[in-house]
């Protein structure tokens, strides 16, 4: 990936459309399951929050689904759009859309969103009476030995103690603050998922770790990256020299909350 990143910063991390298809083309590849949740069928109006540059997007909407993305990267939209998918620019913490969607739909995006009840608050208001919100992104755990070797490798270089870039909620957190915002939860859990890195740690490293290395100079962020990769290859490089990444997914399933939904079965 190239040093040069054009689009807007979340959390000190910067994207390139070129970069992030090389180094990170699994992320839509391992969507399947997701989107399978979300079970778009034609005629549904879904909005992808954080829909990168696009490939996901554009198979829900080959589903029949008017699909709409939004993202922060201008990078990552202009991406999209040239893909076909109709996308804009928009920060999800600030969602314009009122009642215009029978489901938002997010992959491996919501961990980048630091403020996750204002997101919801706009996912919410998104949504028609009854709307869902089906997702996948990183929980509790996830990246854990990732982000324990960066911490040691700047510390062994005399590179500070950055702040915890992400969100990685566990089930039952992001469970209760589904439920303070309206939403009924029909199903939330924690998947370990090893993943395989296509261009190995280093790829990842240069994709993702942005909000670790933005302040480092250029001389030490090489001795950081390389420390890290020599702290990391024990656990997460098998005797083939295949890289994983030691990802753990929170998918969850959830719908407006409808009294007459939840009264279904009960005693009037
Ligand atoms: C993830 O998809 O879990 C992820 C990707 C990059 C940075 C942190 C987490």
């Amino acid at each position: 990936m190239s040093a040069q990143t054009t689009s807007l910063p979340a959390a000190g991390q910067h994207w390139n459309a070129a970069g992030y298809a090389t180094n990170a083309g699994f992320v839509p590849a391992l969507g399947a399951p997701v989107a399978e949740l979300l079970d778009a069928r034609p005629g549904d109006r879904i909005l992808d929050l954080g829909c990168g540059d696009g490939v996901l997007t554009a198979q829900l909407a080959a589903r029949g689904a008017t699909v709409i993305g939004v993202d922060a990267s201008p990078d990552l939209v202009a991406a999209a759009v040239e893909r076909g998918v109709e996308a804009q620019v928009m920060d999800a913490h600030a969602l314009t859309f009122e009642a215009q969607f029978d489901a938002v739909f997010s992959n491996a995006a919501l961990h980048w969103m630091r403020e996750p009840d204002a997101v919801l608050a706009g996912v919410r208001r998104a949504l028609k009476p009854g709307g869902r919100f089906i997702g996948e992104f990183g929980g509790h755990g996830n990246v854990a030995a990732i982000v324990t070797a960066l911490r040691a490798a700047l510390c062994a270089n005399d590179a500070g103690e950055p702040a915890f870039a992400w969100f990685f909620p566990t089930a039952d957190e992001y469970a209760a603050r589904l439920a303070e915002h309206g939403f009924q939860v029909d199903q939330i859990a924690l998947i370990p998922r090893p993943t395989p890195l296509p261009t190995g740690i280093g790829g990842w490293l240069r994709t993702f770790a942005d909000p670790f290395l933005a302040q480092v100079d250029t001389g030490t962020r090489k001795r950081v990256l390389a420390d890290t990769e020599t702290l990391l290859r024990p656990a997460l490089c098998d005797a083939s020299g295949q890289w994983h990444a030691d990802y753990v997914r929170l998918r969850f399933s959830a719908r407006i909350f409808s009294s007459q939904h939840s009264m279904q079965g009960q005693p009037q």
